[in-house]
C-alpha cells in the first residue's frame, strides 16, 4: 500500500509547516545554488567513506550528484504538494528496490541538515531571520525523510507479502500483537 499524499498532508499540519516556511525556503535558492554542488559533493564522499554504500555508488557518482543537485534545488522551490510528495516516496521506492539499508539514508540526511544550517548561517547575519529559516529547513528535511521512511517500510511490507503470500492486514495483526 503505497504511501498516500493526505499523509504528508497531515504531518505538515502536525509539524506546523506554514506558508511562511514555504515562503523562507523559497527565500534560500540562492543559498543551494551557491552551497548546494559543495553539499552534493560532501554527501558523496559519505557515501563513499563505508564499504557498504561505496559498493553501491561506484562508477555512477557523477551521474547520481546530478539528481541530487535537482533534489537540493527542489527543498527550496517554495512549493511542497502533490508533485512534491510523490517525488519524495519516489526516493524511498527507489531506495529500497536497490537494497539500501534506510540507516544510510537516515545518516546521510545528517549531512544536509547540517550542511544547510551552516551555509544559512554563513548567508543571513539578522539572528531573527537565520533562526526562523534554519527552522523551516529542519521541518521540510525531517518531512522529507518521514515521507522516505513511509515509503521505505510500505515497500518493505508489501514485499514481504508479496514473496510469502501472506495477506498485508495479518502481517500488520502479528505486528501489532501484545508481546507475551
Ligand atoms: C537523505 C538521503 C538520500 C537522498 C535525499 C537521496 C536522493 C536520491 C535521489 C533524488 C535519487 C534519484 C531517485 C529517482 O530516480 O527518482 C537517488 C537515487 C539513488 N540513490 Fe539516493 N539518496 C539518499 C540516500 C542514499 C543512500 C544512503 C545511498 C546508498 C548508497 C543512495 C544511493 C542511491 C542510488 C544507488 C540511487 C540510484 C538508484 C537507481 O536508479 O538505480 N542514496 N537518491
Amino acid at each position: 500500500m503505497p504511501v498516500v499524499y493526505e499523509e504528508f498532508e497531515a504531518l505538515k499540519s502536525f509539524v506546523e509547516f506554514t506558508e511562511e516556511d514555504e515562503k523562507n525556503l523559497a527565500s534560500l535558492a540562492d543559498v543551494v545554488a551557491k552551497h548546494g554542488p559543495a553539499l552534493t559533493d560532501h554527501f558523496y564522499d559519505t557515501l563513499g567513506s563505508v564499504p557498504e554504500t561505496a559498493k553501491i555508488i561506484e562508477g555512477r557518482v557523477e551521474s547520481l550528484k546530478k539528481t541530487h543537485r535537482q533534489y537540493m534545488v527542489e527543498l527550496t522551490s517554495g512549493s511542497y504538494g502533490n508533485d512534491y510528495f510523490e517525488r519524495r516516496a519516489r526516493i524511498g521506492q527507489v531506495h529500497v528496490a536497490r537494497g539500501i539499508d534506510p540507516r544510510f539514508v537516515e545518516g546521510v540526511m545528517s549531512v544536509i541538515r547540517a550542511g544547510m544550517l551552516k551555509a544559512i548561517a554563513e548567508e543571513i547575519d539578522d539572528p531573527a531571520e537565520l533562526a526562523s529559516k534554519a527552522s523551516s529547513f529542519i521541518k521540510l528535511c525531517d518531512l522529507d525523510l518521514a515521507i522516505i521512511n513511509l515509503a521505505y517500510s510500505e515497500e518493505r511490507l508489501d514485499r514481504f507479502s508479496e514473496f510469502t503470500g501472506m495477506k498485508r492486514k495479518l502481517i500488520e495483526n502479528v505486528i501489532t500483537m501484545p508481546k507475551r
